[in-house]
């Protein structure tokens, strides 16, 4: 029997995206061979909604395991967009549910983040046969212990606390370092083991200034110069945990100081008088090719889902639990988030390091 399956890659890239399709298309034929047929949806969402698809050969797939970003491409089509007929007077939804036929597909594969989930159980729930694979370096999609592309962020995190090291030592300074995850605070926890900080803030343990500064001192009392803090994009302060979003941004906005990494810097140099300074990665954490770890998970992933694929088992996402590749439904995953719990072990092995939190 003939299968015809699309691919898209949603939200933000990360390594790792390249090898789970590659891993998808070479089990898709392997198991199914000439009766097979791929097709690459570009940009996303956005090539559902607005028609833009090209076919694949298998050579398409060869030579992609080590490279970074997409060949697909990719872009942000937020979910609750999703069901709002905009300017261009598009109904997203109709559209993609058209295309979805006019490429007379059999099934889509959606790789992606928490928003590419919500609209990939949209589309199952309007009908279409959708399998989602989960991707992103922040790792806080439920269900999954990891998803592809968080591995390579923390490595590549790692190398920056690694070097970060060696100047705040040899100018005694406090070097604060943001490190994506604008929700949940996975990527900062595994870093700042890994990197050795000696502070690690989290968006899960809203912090007090006033501890953080205490535990530079503290470092500074036992001759430990410098500190090396690790601060998730999405930290607050206990009183910011107390509001709502709009309300943290509106306050933050009016201070001028609109990240918490910034606003612990200025204020940690006032209270300890410690040079200080920020470090910001940004979007290297998600550049480049993926590490071994993730080749692997890609692969596993990939090889999982062609074999969903075979059995048509559709209006699931592939998952990781434990040393198994499992599948979660898509309406069990969409919309949910994973937090790091406060008794999850690294945090437990975190503490019992004397890494402080701030909270
Ligand atoms: O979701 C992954 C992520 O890298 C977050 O950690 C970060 O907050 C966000 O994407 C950045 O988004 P963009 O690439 O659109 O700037």
């Amino acid at each position: 029997m003939k299968r015809r399956i699309g691919i898209l890659t949603s939200g933000g890239d990360c390594p790792g995206l390249n090898a789970t399709i590659r891993g998808v298309a070479k089990a898709c034929y392997e198991r199914m061979g000439d009766d097979v047929e791929i097709v690459g949806v570009v940009d996303g969402y956005h090539g559902l909604i607005y028609g833009e698809y090209h076919e694949m050969k298998p050579a398409d797939f060869s030579g992609i395991l080590t490279r970074g970003g997409t060949i697909l491409g990719t872009s942000r089509t937020p979910y609750k967009q999703m069901q709002v007929i905009g300017e261009d007077n598009v109904d997203k939804v109709a559209n993609m549910k058209a295309n979805y036929k006019k490429m007379k597909l059999d099934c889509l594969l959606t790789l992606g983040g928490n928003g590419t989930h919500k609209t990939a159980n949209l589309l199952s729930q309007e009908g279409l046969n959708v399998i989602g694979l989960p991707k992103t370096i922040d790792n806080d999609i439920w269900g999954t212990d990891f998803t592809f592309g968080f591995h390579t962020a923390v490595d590549i995190g790692t190398e920056v606390l690694d070097r970060i090291h060696t100047t705040a030592s040899s100018h005694k300074r406090v070097m604060v370092v943001e490190i994506m995850g604008n929700k949940v605070g996975w990527l900062t926890l595994y870093t700042g083991v890994a990197g050795g900080a000696d502070i690690i803030v989290l968006p899960e343990i809203p912090y007090d200034i006033e501890k953080i500064a205490k535990a530079v001192e503290r470092r500074g009392k036992a001759g430990k110069g410098f500190s090396v803090i690790a601060v998730a994009e999405g930290a607050m302060d206990e009183q910011e945990a107390k509001m709502k979003k709009k309300e943290r941004a509106r306050q933050r906005a009016q201070t001028g100081v609109t990240t918490a990494t910034a606003r612990i810097a200025r204020e940690l140099a006032e209270l300890t008088g410690y040079d200080t300074r920020v470090v910001l990665p940004g979007h290297i954490l998600r550049g480049g090719s993926p590490s071994a770890y993730d080749r692997v998970l890609a692969t596993q992933f990939g090889v999982y889902a062609a074999k969903l694929v075979e059995l048509e088992r559709y209006g699931v996402t592939v998952a990781l639990s434990g040393n198994a590749i499992t599948c979660n439904p898509l309406c069990d995953v969409a919309g949910k988030a994973k937090p790091v719990p406060l008794d999850n072990p690294l945090l437990k092995v975190a503490r019992a390091m004397g890494i402080a939190f701030g909270g």
